[in-house]
């Protein structure tokens, strides 16, 4: 049973790489071609050939907004888990929730064993954490209900879409990197749509320390491996690893402060800044499982260590 539903996933993605890959004539037509990135390699495909992986070069930063606020743009079949961000983060302002924004560069994605490398995007959007999506008051699951990704691109653009999440195919600065040096040291990111006024700028400076920032390393950990869901037909598994090479000395997690200013779903037709928002900068190799029935999602126990959300007997990741 546990293989026959592996092998379908596997190939429900490969198909979905390779049908995207034939109706796009090969990958000749490439964001890559025109520029490299500066991202390190994908150090996960040697170990897993058979599952999709690879680099994820992100900037995530909180949005605090007000529970109130959050239960009016979080459809209110999902219960808001306050216990499980205030066990990680008990100085989180009182009646606030932690939105994220994610602006990521995706680098060197891969099906080893399929001989596929997928071409480089970008991607960003609002995220919705903890939220309680199977209604078992303890399983946390984040949202992500709309995205810009790189357009023409359309392995990340369908496969996003596959989701039920609100895409809007978008053009980038830098182009090929997770976010450029500014003169003043900061850096900076823009995902722009080409189809709508929507758009994300991130400009951040980084801080001396991690000490420096509200939020530990443990709460991004425990968010970004948090299952993603977008309309909640099914569920993504993205496992992100912040114990390799790529977490340390230079390229250690660094604390950032700064500025957003969006005008994205789901605040679209409005334009929104955020100044004096604190984040994070770091990149992480990922082992990525699609389309997986949120159900088996059950208490899963991958958000940053054995035990979180974790009841004996309940638990289903081995189905
Ligand atoms: C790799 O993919 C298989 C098949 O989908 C899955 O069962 C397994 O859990 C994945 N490995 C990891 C580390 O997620
Ligand atoms: C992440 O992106 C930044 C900006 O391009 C780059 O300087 C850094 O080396 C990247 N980190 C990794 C681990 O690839
Ligand atoms: C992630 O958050 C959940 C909910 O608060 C918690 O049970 C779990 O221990 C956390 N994991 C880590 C590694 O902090
Ligand atoms: C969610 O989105 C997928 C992909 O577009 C679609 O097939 C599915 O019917 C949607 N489900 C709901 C409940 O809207
Ligand atoms: C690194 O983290 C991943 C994901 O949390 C875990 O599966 C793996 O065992 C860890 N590796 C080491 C060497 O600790």
């Amino acid at each position: 049973m546990a293989t026959t539903l592996s092998l379908f996933h596997v190939s429900a993605v490969a198909l979905l790489i390779l049908s995207s890959a034939i109706l796009n004539h090969g990958r000749s037509t490439s964001v890559q071609d025109v520029c490299a990135s500066l991202d390190q390699p994908n150090p996960l495909a040697e170990l897993f050939p058979n599952n999709a992986t690879g680099v994820l070069n992100a900037t995530l930063v909180i949005i605090p907004i007000t529970l109130e606020t959050a239960r009016r743009l979080i459809p209110p079949q999902y219960g808001i888990l306050e216990q499980a961000y205030r066990a990680l983060i008990p100085d989180f302002p009182e009646g606030m929730y932690p939105v994220m924004v994610q602006a990521a560069h995706d680098h060197d994605v891969q099906l080893r064993a399929y001989g596929i490398t997928i071409d480089d995007f970008s991607r960003v959007g609002f995220e919705f954490p903890f939220l309680d999506l199977l209604g078992d008051g303890y399983s946390s699951f984040r949202w992500a209900p709309a995205q810009l990704i790189t357009a023409a691109h359309d392995i990340a653009l369908e496969g996003s879409r596959a989701y039920g999440t609100v895409v809007s195919p978008a053009e980038w600065e830098p182009v090929c990197d997770a976010y450029r040096a500014l003169p003043n040291g900061a850096t900076y990111f823009k995902g722009k749509s080409v189809t709508t006024s929507e758009f994300v700028e991130v400009e951040m400076s980084r801080l001396q320390d991690m000490t420096l920032n509200p939020y530990p390393l443990d709460f991004f950990k425990n968010i970004t491996n948090q299952p993603t869901f977008a309309n909640a037909s099914t569920c993504d598994n993205m496992i992100r690893w912040f114990n390799t090479s790529m977490s340390v000395g230079e390229f250690a997690p660094a604390p950032v402060l700064g500025r957003i200013r969006a005008n994205a779903f789901p605040y679209e037709g409005v334009e929104k800044e955020y100044t004096g928002v604190y984040g994070v900068q770091i990149a992480t190799p990922f082992i990525e499982n699609n389309y997986l029935d949120c159900q088996t999602m059950r208490g899963y126990a991958g958000t940053g260590g054995p035990g979180d959300s974790y009841i004996e007997g309940v638990n289903s990741n081995e189905l």
